[in-house]
């Protein structure tokens, strides 16, 4: 596996790759970005993943500069994972006069972690945009952990026509059901035992639904009232359509549920997809 920094020499190793397809990560790689790079494996010849902790997408205050950045461990499990290219650029590469030119995310992207993360999803999508323009995949892979994440990736394609085919990801999870996070890392033991709470919530909001349960409201308070009764600030829990995460009318039986809570110092998030 080759590690890349510039876009120049990047662009020149992948000129002549009839079939590049592109994981972007922030890196503190774990099992859930490398099942990413196995399913990319499936979908081309040349996988690239791209390492970079983008600035743009933190709030001011956020943890931007406490983000664990582990490159050399990234790169040893890229490489056993079967990755080409690692493409770990720094800022002053991808960022080299101040990013005047942004792109406005969809409206799905104002509510859910939009709402409570302003202007996040406005640098997910640039910085996205810039790696699809840097690296040309003809396939990108995202995880489905960052459930509103990848609706705005698949707006962003439509909308301005990139011939890049999305491929979603199911979350890998712990034993215990806690989605795989990079985030993680930041929990103290007792709070790593208390974190399976968030998923165990939306998995019982999922059997209840499937059960008959309709009243959406009533579950998710159910939930946030569990999750801030056991020492959790909850931002939402909340049950959309998956086609446009639109709350969910009568016609709608595709849902998923989703939920961000902080739990001390840590913003974790997880959702379940489900048929009722
Ligand atoms: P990061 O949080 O590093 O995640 C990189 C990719 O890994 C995303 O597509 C994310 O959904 C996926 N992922 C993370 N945890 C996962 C898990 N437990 N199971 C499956 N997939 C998982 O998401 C970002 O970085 C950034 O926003 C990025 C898209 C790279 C833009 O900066």
């Amino acid at each position: 596996m080759q590690v890349i920094h510039t876009v120049a020499e990047l662009r020149a190793r992948l000129k002549s790759e009839p079939s590049v397809v592109l994981v972007p990560t922030m890196g503190n790689l774990h099992a859930g970005h490398l099942a990413l790079v196995e399913e990319a494996r499936k979908h081309g010849s040349c996988i690239v993943a791209s390492i970079f902790v983008n600035r743009l997408q933190f709030e001011p205050g956020g943890d931007f500069d406490r983000y664990p950045r582990t490159l050399a461990e990234d790169c040893a499990k890229l490489e056993r994972a079967g990755c080409h290219v690692a493409f770990a650029p720094d800022e002053g590469e991808l960022y080299p006069e101040p990013q005047e030119i942004v792109l406005a995310p969809p409206k799905l992207a104002d509510q859910l972690c939009g709402e409570f993360r302003p202007g996040h999803f406005q640098g997910v999508a640039t910085v996205v945009a810039k790696l699809f323009n840097i690296v040309a995949p003809h396939t990108a892979v995202f995880g489905r952990k960052d459930y509103q994440q990848l609706a705005v990736i698949r707006a962003l394609v439509r909308q301005m026509n990139y011939a890049i085919a999305i491929v979603g990801v199911d979350t890998v999870r712990e034993p215990d059901g806690l989605a795989m996070s990079s985030r993680n890392g930041y929990l103290s033991s007792e709070e790593r035992t208390e974190a399976v709470r968030l998923n165990r919530n939306l998995r019982r909001i999922k059997d209840l639904a499937e059960g008959g349960a309709r009243d959406f409201g009533a579950l998710c308070a159910f939930a946030i009232k569990d999750l801030t009764d056991a020492g959790w600030r909850v931002d939402y829990v909340a049950v959309r359509n998956r086609s446009g995460l639109a709350l969910p009318g009568p016609a709608d039986h595709d849902l998923v549920v989703l939920g961000a809570a902080w739990l001390g110092r840590t913003r974790l998030i997880d959702n379940v997809e489900f048929r009722a």
